[in-house]
């Protein structure tokens, strides 16, 4: 695939991000290890920085770290991709307890959250959790920028003055970073490209504008030389807001939006995974189903979240029981949940909504010997997820909003034994390219019954063809595809023309 062809980017690299690529926590002996965060974002730039000698700035996802701690080295044993991070190359950005409150689950998740997922009536507008917010984005710069001038130092003493380096700034918790890092960089003169990839949706200027803040933020977009989303609707909604609300110059067709005269070019760049390491993943995986052979499974895995659209599932699977019949016993929907945000209002809500619902259907449907609904609210391996994703019969993708959604993806990359049909909501980011699934509107609860009537009886050769051509897309544009397109597009790979188109 084009993804593992090895390209090296042309300047220093510092990644930011809310999260280190690893969290930090006690163990046993009180003392403060690092543990792994699994995501595909870090199996993919963690290597890359690793290589580059580069930079990683992000929240520890600890408070007992405080200002000045050392951060540990990694395990010798740890052959996670961070585990050849050094310490030196994490900077960790400090937050307390009641900013984190103020910062993470108010502004970024009570607020940007349902805001860009165009759910306005979930968001909560506070204009102190929003003082935080930019006073933890401005943390996160001035980290930037301490590293920023090292790496320039070392630069400049080895005569490299024509190095520039890079920043690369991501999602919704930082998007008003870019702001001090402009403006301190004018100031001291100091030479960097910035780049940022927004991993949720970015929404309609109708919905943007009932934030208050969003001039602020508009702007702290447009700081950046280069912003990405996943998909062009999320670029046009994005020209569309500065363009209404600022009254920028903008381009369309070339994706380009002018601020005080200076040129940002947007650009849609669908994320993907790490294929092959699923692939690896799903053959050496031991079997975790146990089920009758006459039993099909019905797959759902995500963070337990409003957007992901389980109420609807799991009501459409109810209906599926009710005009299906002939399925009873011979069905079973296994739900996967994974806790997030816990501390959040909705959150809780949700968990709440999710239990009382599966209790009353399985009271409703149960036999001695058999429930239709299984749940899981907890955390699965990597390695137990592969197994799932590869020995179920059918994977229920249905978010009512997703940037993009990755266990689409994971589960067509895990399926090497006998294929099963993946059902996708087109409301995900993934909706756009994976046509081969059976797309469904989760908000139609009938006929998400009736497709997943559909995808238990479709034959083996149609089934067959589908994934064959899921799996091959995917293959092509995994997360290596996704990563060096961006580094490409913001002119910082070597050994290539420089820069985004110019104006
Ligand atoms: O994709 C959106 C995102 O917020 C990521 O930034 C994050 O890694 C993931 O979802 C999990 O969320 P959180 O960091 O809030 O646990």
């Amino acid at each position: 695939s084009m993804g593992n062809k090895k390209r090296d980017i042309n300047g220093p690299l510092i990644v930011v991000s809310n999260r280190l690529p690893f969290v930090l926590s006690k163990n046993s002996d009180g003392e403060l290890v690092r543990k792994q965060s699994a995501g595909g974002l870090v199996t993919a730039v963690a290597p890359v920085v690793v290589e580059c000698k580069g930079t990683w700035i992000g929240w520890s996802g600890s408070f007992d770290l405080k200002p000045g701690d050392p951060i540990p080295e990694s395990d010798p044993e740890d052959k996670a991709p961070t585990a050849g991070l050094k310490s030196n190359q994490i900077i960790p950005v400090h937050i307390d307890k009641s900013e984190f409150e103020e910062f993470y689950n108010g502004c970024c998740n009570g607020t940007f959250w349902p805001l860009f997922h165009s759910m306005p009536d979930r968001a909560n507008f506070v204009s102190k959790d929003w003082k935080t917010y930019c006073r933890v984005n401005d943390k996160f710069a001035d980290c930037t920028l301490d590293a920023l001038r090292n790496v320039i130092k070392t630069l400049d003493e080895a005569g490299n003055h024509d190095t520039v380096p890079l920043v690369w700034i991501h999602d919704y918790q930082l998007l008003t970073t870019a702001t001090k890092i402009r403006q301190v960089c004018e100031e001291e003169n100091l030479r960097c490209k910035l780049g940022f990839f927004l991993h949720i949706p970015f929404p309609s200027w109708d919905i943007m504008r009932l934030l208050p803040w969003d001039d602020q933020v508009l702007q702290g977009m447009l700081a950046y030389d280069f912003a990405a989303f996943h998909i062009e609707d999320y670029c046009l909604n994005f020209i569309d807001c500065c363009c209404r609300r600022l009254g920028c110059r903008v381009d369309r067709t070339n994706m380009l939006v002018e601020l005080a005269g200076r040129t940002i070019q947007v650009k849609a760049l669908p994320i993907g995974i790490p294929f092959e390491r699923f692939v690896q993943l799903s053959e050496k995986a031991p079997t975790f189903l146990n089920m009758p052979d006459d039993v099909k499974v019905i797959l759902g895995v995500d963070r337990l979240d409003y957007t992901k659209g389980l109420v609807h599932r799991i009501l459409a699977f109810e209906k599926f029981l009710e005009k299906y019949p002939d399925f009873h016993e011979k069905v079973v929907l296994l739900q996967i949940s994974v806790p997030s945000r816990t501390d959040v209002k909705e959150y809780k809500q949700l968990k709440d909504e999710t239990e009382l619902l599966i209790g009353r259907i399985n009271g409703r449907f149960s036999k001695p010997n058999w429930s239709p609904i299984r749940y899981i609210y907890g955390c699965l391996s990597q390695e137990q997820l592969a197994a799932l994703y590869r020995d179920c019969a059918v994977a229920l993708v249905t978010p009512l909003r997703d940037g993009m959604n990755l266990v689409a993806k994971e589960f067509v990359a895990c399926q090497i034994r006998t294929p099963g049909v993946l059902i996708l909501s087109p409301f995900a980011g993934a909706g756009g390219t994976m046509h081969e699934a059976l797309l469904v509107n989760p908000y139609e609860l009938d006929e998400m019954a009736n497709v997943l009537n559909r995808a238990l009886k479709m034959p083996l050769d149609e089934r067959e063809l589908r994934m064959t051509q899921l799996r091959h897309r995917e293959q092509l544009l995994d997360v290596n595809y996704w990563m060096t397109s961006f580094f490409s597009s913001m002119g910082a790979l070597k050994d290539e023309d420089e820069g985004p188109p110019k104006t």
